[in-house]
């Protein structure tokens, strides 16, 4: 397997491997290590049947409900995220962690790419080691003791703005989550910036409008063009990233094109 970093921070294309394959332990091990070597890893022109899709993300770790989405009929896991050519909204075109809210929010999220337009719909992502790395030590210091409250309920859920996906739970918006500002990977013992701008509703102990001078001078350091890497989806593309050390972005650039994706995410550990 060739391993093709793609940008000085994060990101690597894996080359001269079939998922669809019988994996064996070490060659398992050998893509998670460089999903922690490079946070976001994907693999090109992969053909998979949902079951071995399953079983590839199974290998892993624990699969994870959606709570906001219905999976595959026969495939629970695996949920399908859809723009259609009629619509404008798109899922995730805000930079985040995926369901930070959780108590224990998904260590790995993975996305297939069944239907991509020309072009357009790319997905950025964005280290958050760096993010973390680059603060002063005065800010470090202030931000190791602080807790936030990850809400679902920061961006409104409407059932009805996605036509072919399977939403559920709208009115769970209320799910929140107390987790550290700073994070310590628990496989690189590395710390990384754990606040997002869609669920981190506020410091814990302190009111939103308290919180949001940070909070935001924070999610601009998220979105430093030197702390990114931009993937360009092509049909049968595997991806996957760390959501513990990542932010990313689904660009909504493609009105008027259809794209859909197939996601699974991993069960993590509780942040600490
Ligand atoms: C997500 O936010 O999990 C989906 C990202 C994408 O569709 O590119």
């Amino acid at each position: 397997m060739q391993v093709l970093p793609q940008s000085s921070v994060l990101g690597a294309e894996l080359r001269d491997i079939d998922l669809s394959a019988e994996l064996s332990d070490a060659q398992i091990a050998a893509i998670n290590q460089a999903l922690l070597d490079h946070q976001v890893i994907f693999f090109r022109d992969q053909q998979l049947s949902p079951q071995q899709y399953n079983d590839f993300a199974r290998r892993f770790g624990q699969l994870q409900d959606y709570m906001f989405v219905d999976g595959l009929d026969g495939f629970p896991y695996i949920t399908e995220i859809i723009k259609t050519e009629n619509e404008t909204e798109s899922f995730g075109s805000f930079w985040h962690s995926d369901s930070a809210y959780l108590d224990i929010p998904p260590k790995i999220t993975m996305l297939y790419a069944r239907e991509v337009p020309e072009r357009g719909g790319d997905t950025l992502f964005a280290d958050m080691y760096a993010a973390y790395e680059d603060l002063s030590p005065g800010l470090k210091s202030s931000l190791e003791t602080l807790k936030a409250v990850n809400s679902a309920s920061v961006v409104s859920r409407d059932e009805d703005i996605y036509t072919e996906v399977k939403s559920k739970n709208s009115d769970k918006s209320d799910q929140s989550a107390v987790h550290p500002v700073i994070r310590r990977h628990d496989e690189t013992g590395r710390k990384a910036l754990y606040v997002n701008s869609i669920h981190t509703l506020r410091f814990d102990g302190m009111t939103r409008a308290e919180s949001l001078p940070l909070l935001q001078y924070l999610y601009a350091r998220v979105t430093h063009p030197e702390y990114s890497f931009r993937l360009r989806w092509q049909p049968d593309t595997l991806a996957m990233w760390d959501n513990r050390c990542t932010q990313h972005y689904a660009l909504n650039d493609y009105h008027g094109y259809r794209r859909a994706m197939h996601r699974i995410i991993v069960a993590g550990a509780k942040p600490c």
